[in-house]
């Protein structure tokens, strides 16, 4: 299965209700319609339904930035995934900040990938080591620890639609992203944990996304990385021109790797 790059635009907890719709509606004066391109924003659950409304579905897709495991229930505070499944196509699940911020460990993780695939949305799986991690050689156990265990509820066929987001923990909200060597080191190590769970259909079917400080002037280096098929981007995307710009720049990339496959083929 041959799918299209993937860009998400993560707004965290920035914007309200009326910032996300204006937001929209620049971005909707911006971008254009890239059939190799699809564009994924992912507002808070405030936002969620008065985008859904206002979105062109041509352009954008929706994803929420979590949901709760259970479909319903007395959980008070929590929004689930099957409240959602009108509104959304994907769901970011397992973002370090909420491992961190909010204490989600690896069940909870697990948890939330099935639920989000039971109700038909698409998991953002976010994983990544931190700088500790990192400087403890840490880095490959850890990726592993978080994809065996996030995925240990689905089938070979739920893998199919897969996301993966890498996302260096100690790359986000930081000056540069990780560097190519580092993304390409992680990023076939994730593929090869697919490979070996799935089985290498999997393996291609699954889009392995990065994501940390993803600025406008890093997009060609981190797009040309093998087995990359976009980006999950943070700051840059509550900017419509940076945001709108990283979108031109992956739609060049793909086209020009279009046709380096035609050429060969
Ligand atoms: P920044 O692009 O702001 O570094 O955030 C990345 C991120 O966490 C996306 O999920």
């Amino acid at each position: 299965m041959k799918h299209s790059k993937l860009v998400v635009a993560n707004w965290k907890m920035y914007l309200n209700i009326h910032e996300s719709s204006l937001l929209v509606q620049r971005l909707d004066k911006k971008i254009h319609l890239h059939r190799n391109v699809e564009v994924v924003l992912a507002p808070n659950f405030l936002s969620l339904y008065s985008i859904n409304q206002e979105i062109d579905k041509r352009k954008f897709r929706l994803a929420a930035q979590d949901g709760f495991f259970v479909d319903e229930g007395a959980y008070t505070g929590s929004v689930s995934f099957s409240q959602m499944r009108q509104l959304i196509d994907y769901s970011i699940i397992g973002h370090s900040e909420r491992r961190r911020y909010f204490n989600e460990g690896l069940g909870e993780v697990r948890d939330k990938v099935a639920a989000a695939v039971r109700n038909q949305i698409i998991p953002i799986l976010c994983v990544g080591e931190t700088k500790k991690e990192r400087a403890l050689k840490e880095t490959k156990q850890v990726l592993h620890d978080q994809i065996v265990t996030a995925l240990s509820n689905l089938t070979s066929q739920d893998v199919l639609n897969l996301v993966i987001a890498y996302e260096p923990v100690w790359a986000i909200g930081s000056t540069e992203p990780a560097t190519p060597s580092i993304i390409e080191e992680a990023v076939s190590w994730i593929r090869y944990q697919i490979r070996e769970l799935y089985g290498s259909e999997a393996e291609e079917s699954v889009r392995v996304i990065y994501g940390g400080s993803d600025e406008p002037e890093y997009v060609n280096a981190i797009m040309k990385v093998p087995g990359v098929d976009g980006l999950l981007v943070g700051r840059a995307s509550l900017n419509y021109e940076h945001f709108s710009d990283i979108i031109s720049r992956v739609h060049l990339v793909a086209l020009s790797q279009e046709n380096t496959k035609a050429e060969d083929s």
